[in-house]
């Protein structure tokens, strides 16, 4: 599922080193996660943004801390990116961001930069999931790029485990992790059933990027623009609407042709047909007094007539089918002046798979942590079917949650008593604790599991 364009070819996005602006704001703002992957000091506040990053120990309890080479640890590097945690062991190795609300939306943001931490001058290729789903693909080739995923996913349960997946080619790695919780108004695309996977944000027009506080939701706005385009900005500020709350610095820069006759025109490649995108283009006007107006073309179908105003409009086109998209804005005959763009945001749109049934899964959490289980279990234990746990077999109805149906423990050093949470995994059938060091009576909760044929 490689489907998406990272980069488009127009602009460069990147990314390196932080931009002369200063906050002087407050460190932090509720329910925001930052972690600094392979921190050793307990926590510190970000030079840029003010907010407060930590450790990774309390989100997860496998990998290693490991210092980028200092070739690369260059001055003005955004912090996060000076360490990284490594996974040597295990196909799946995840974070846990806890204390979330079920049914909201997060935007949820995973730093990445080899800087060579292995001294193996090669980086890595690997697989990024958000819960039992693929979220992304770390491929870089060149040894200090940068590299920011976002998702926007609606919480299924009060945690969501960011995971790291080996394809055996290299060591995964990861340098930071962020979450910020989004209103469910905004967004409307990212709902129970589906996550928005960003392919970019840009801020047309812009010379620095945005984010907190500017961006109250700390969304990574980047500035861009292209030969051939003209900057305009305004000084006004520019209330934001409740459905995309774009930050007014974001729209008080846009970008026109240089004349009425020259279309402004937005491409980008897909090597997947069935991929589809979200594409959401802000407007608003910064600059003409008389009459600006614009058809949108979409792959060459006209869609909307465009006038914009002093109030933020944002269109949200939802594609898919092709490989080759262009959306093309096209002065009317009695625009006096050229289309105009403030900002847009490109997504895959993904489908959520069904996680293990919660009741399963705190039952077997449970089990894990109190024999200090040491099968490498992390992450959902049905799902995906390929990275289910060992020892582990579940249902595979995949309109329903998945039930764990068997598990084998035996050979597995267990000791001290047989613990009541067995019994809450009420859909076992098979239940092999052979050949451990357990002691003591069977727990009454083993009653309750009236579908066990084998124990
Ligand atoms: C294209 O995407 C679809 C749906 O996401 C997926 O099933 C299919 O395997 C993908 N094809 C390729 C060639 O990646
Ligand atoms: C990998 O697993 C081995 C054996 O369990 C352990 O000794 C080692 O510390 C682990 N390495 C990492 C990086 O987690
Ligand atoms: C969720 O969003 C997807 C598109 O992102 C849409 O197709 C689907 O109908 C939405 N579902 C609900 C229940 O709103
Ligand atoms: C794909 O887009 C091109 C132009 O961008 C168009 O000519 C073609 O008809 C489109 N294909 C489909 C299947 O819509
Ligand atoms: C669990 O699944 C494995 C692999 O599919 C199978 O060999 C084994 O018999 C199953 N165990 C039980 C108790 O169903
Ligand atoms: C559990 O796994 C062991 C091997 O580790 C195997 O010998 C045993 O048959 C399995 N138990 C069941 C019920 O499948």
């Amino acid at each position: 599922m490689e489907a998406t364009p990272k980069r488009l070819d127009l602009w460069c996005l990147v990314l390196l080193l932080i931009c002369a602006f200063a906050t002087l704001v407050d460190s932090q703002q509720p329910g925001y996660i930052n972690i600094d992957c392979g921190l050793t000091d307990p926590s510190y506040s970000d030079g840029v943004t003010k907010l407060t990053y930590v450790s990774d120990d309390q989100f997860i309890d496998t990998g290693l801390n490991v210092k980028i080479a200092s070739k690369y640890a260059v001055k003005n590097l955004i912090s996060q990116f000076l360490t990284v945690r490594s996974f040597s062991n295990g196909t799946r190795n995840c974070y846990t961001l806890k204390s979330l609300t079920a049914g909201s939306k997060y935007l949820v943001r995973a730093l990445f930069m080899y800087g060579d931490y292995d001294s193996l001058n090669k980086p890595p290729i690997f697989d990024i999931h958000l819960g039992v789903n693929y979220w992304d693909t770390f491929t870089v080739s060149s040894v200090d790029d940068p590299y920011i995923s976002e998702i926007i996913t609606t919480a299924t349960s009060n945690y969501l485990q960011v995971c790291l997946i080996n394809k055996n080619q290299g060591t995964p790695f990861i340098s930071g992790l962020e979450l910020r919780p989004l209103p469910t108004r905004v967004y409307a695309d990212a709902n129970s059933t589906h996550s928005l996977v960003s392919n970019g944000r840009l801020d047309l027009g812009a010379k620095e990027y945005v984010r907190y506080p500017d961006d109250l939701f700390d969304r990574l706005w980047l500035p861009a623009t292209s030969q051939g385009w003209k900057d305009i900005s305004s000084r006004s500020l520019v209330q934001p609407k409740t459905d995309f709350m774009v930050p007014s610095f974001v729209m008080q820069t846009a970008v026109t042709t240089l004349s009425t006759l020259q279309p402004l025109t937005i491409p980008w490649h897909s090597n997947n047909e069935s991929t589809v995108f979200l594409m959401i283009l802000h407007f608003c006007e910064v600059e003409a007094s008389t009459v600006r107006e614009f058809y949108m073309f979409v792959n060459g179908d006209p869609v909307f007539t465009i006038t914009p105003g002093a109030s933020p409009l944002s269109v949200p086109l939802s594609l898919t089918g092709n490989t080759t998209y262009s959306v093309s804005l096209v002065a009317s005959s009695r625009s006096r002046f050229p289309p105009l763009l403030n900002a847009f945001e490109l997504y895959t749109i993904q489908p959520n798979g069904i996680p293990t049934y919660s009741g399963d899964v705190s039952a077997i959490e449970t089990i894990k942590k109190n024999y200090r289980v040491n099968k490498g279990w992390s992450g959902d234990p049905c799902v995906p079917t390929d990275f289910s746990w060992t020892g582990v077999n579940c249902t595979s109805d995949s309109s329903k949650n998945p039930r764990i149906t068997a598990l084998n423990l035996s050979y597995s050093g267990l000791t001290g008593s047989i613990i009541s949470a067995f019994g809450d995994l009420s859909a076992l059938k098979s239940l092999d604790l052979s050949y451990n060091d357990l002691s003591g009576a069977l727990p009454t909760s083993l009653d309750q599991l009236t579908a066990l044929t084998y124990l």
